[in-house]
């Protein structure tokens, strides 16, 4: 049996524990996991249904029309494009390519949990910065950083907080961290975020030959099914990802979608703006009855429970779930208090106020 033994540390890794709906047969509010209220792109689900009788076939291998298709969207060089299963999976592979037994990695407080999962398998060692009240705090991050950081995550806007920094304070956290740290910045909400001082990340990425950007396809283009990601970074990187990435790591009716719905902006304009409508006036609803909300740029909010001995997140989610609503418990970030609730559609943010009201104002 001895000889069955995966890597040390392998079975410390945390199992990602889906919210699941109780089986009880009703329709339920799914504001637990933060995709698009308005569905996926009608132009990616026509994609996606044209190559139904094409999926005996392996897909692209380089993602070539992909990458060419990222590329003219977002002006750069598709040769520095690498796609992935997810962002997820980039991250992964990012951790495999870079950092292993004996690296550290660092990340922040409250930074989104796939971070802690990658290190953890690839065998480095996480080193977790504080943040100050949900916003990243560069010079507590460059503090931690030292000889054995091979890389630094940095989520921006981060999930579950919903907040971000600016670009220029990304431009600190880059010029104070050695020379042999890789940044990547995972701008999954990108496209959420519109304020003047706010970057992606594109122009650190040309400018620098120790910053990466990861992107996805499961946010505001609404294809978190279909599993598509991608980083854009110095072509070292790019081929470091290349070398160890399957072969076959996105579908073909992945990759057809998500040409699709790059080209459909029509539909990332109709989500934008179906949320910068509907974030305020959760948050507004939300203040109104004694809850915290974070400020959030993102396709949802974080917010905390108001103190009371008797009604913790337990009680407040049971109570959402006998109305037929999930939201995400935060417990996993060490926020215990919090909830974190996605923007849905107007009938499903209506419930969601409507039933914390119940509870809260009881
Ligand atoms: C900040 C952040 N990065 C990455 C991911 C992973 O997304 P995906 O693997 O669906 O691209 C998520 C998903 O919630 C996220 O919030």
């Amino acid at each position: 049996m001895e000889l069955l033994n995966p890597r040390p540390g392998v079975g410390q890794i945390k199992v990602y524990r889906p919210i699941r709906p109780p089986e009880e047969d009703r329709a339920w509010i799914d504001l637990s996991l933060t995709v698009n209220p308005l569905g996926p792109s009608p132009a990616a689900l026509a994609a996606y249904r044209k190559v139904a009788t094409q999926i005996h076939r392996y897909p692209s291998a380089d993602h070539e029309r992909l990458r060419r298709a990222i590329a003219r969207r977002y002006e750069l060089d598709a040769e520095r494009v690498v796609c992935a299963g997810g962002s997820d999976e980039m991250i992964h592979l990012v951790c495999q390519a870079y950092a292993g037994p004996g690296d550290e990695v660092l990340t922040h407080e409250h930074g989104y949990r796939g971070f802690l999962k990658a290190v953890r398998a690839s065998g480095a060692t996480p080193v977790v910065a504080m943040e100050r009240d949900m916003v990243v705090d560069v010079d507590a991050m460059i503090d931690r950083a030292g000889e054995r950081t091979k890389l630094c995550f940095l989520a921006n806007p981060n999930n579950p907080t919903g907040t971000y920094i600016t670009a220029e304070a990304v431009q600190r956290l880059r010029a104070g961290l050695p020379k042999h740290t890789l940044l990547v910045l995972d701008s999954a909400y990108a496209e959420y975020c519109r304020r003047n001082n706010y970057s992606e990340g594109t122009e650190l990425v040309e400018s620098c030959d120790n910053v990466m950007m990861v992107r996805t396809f499961s946010k505001i283009h609404g294809l978190a099914g279909l599993r598509v990601g991608w980083a854009y970074g110095p072509g070292s990187v790019v081929g470091a990802l290349n070398h160890v990435r399957g072969p076959f790591n996105v579908s073909l009716p992945a990759q057809e979608a998500a040409i699709a719905a790059l080209a459909d902006t029509g539909h990332e304009e109709a989500t934008f703006a179906h949320t910068a409508h509907w974030l305020p006036w959760l948050s507004h609803e939300l203040e109104a009855i004694g809850v915290r909300v974070y400020p959030s740029v993102c396709n949802f909010i974080l917010a905390r429970i108001p103190p009371d001995p008797s009604l913790g997140v337990p009680q407040v989610t049971e109570h959402l779930a006998r109305r037929g609503i999930l939201v995400k418990s935060v417990t996993d970030y060490a926020l215990t208090d919090c909830l974190r609730i996605t923007i849905g559609s107007e009938e499903e943010n209506r419930a969601v106020v409507a039933a914390l009201r119940e509870i809260l104002e009881e």
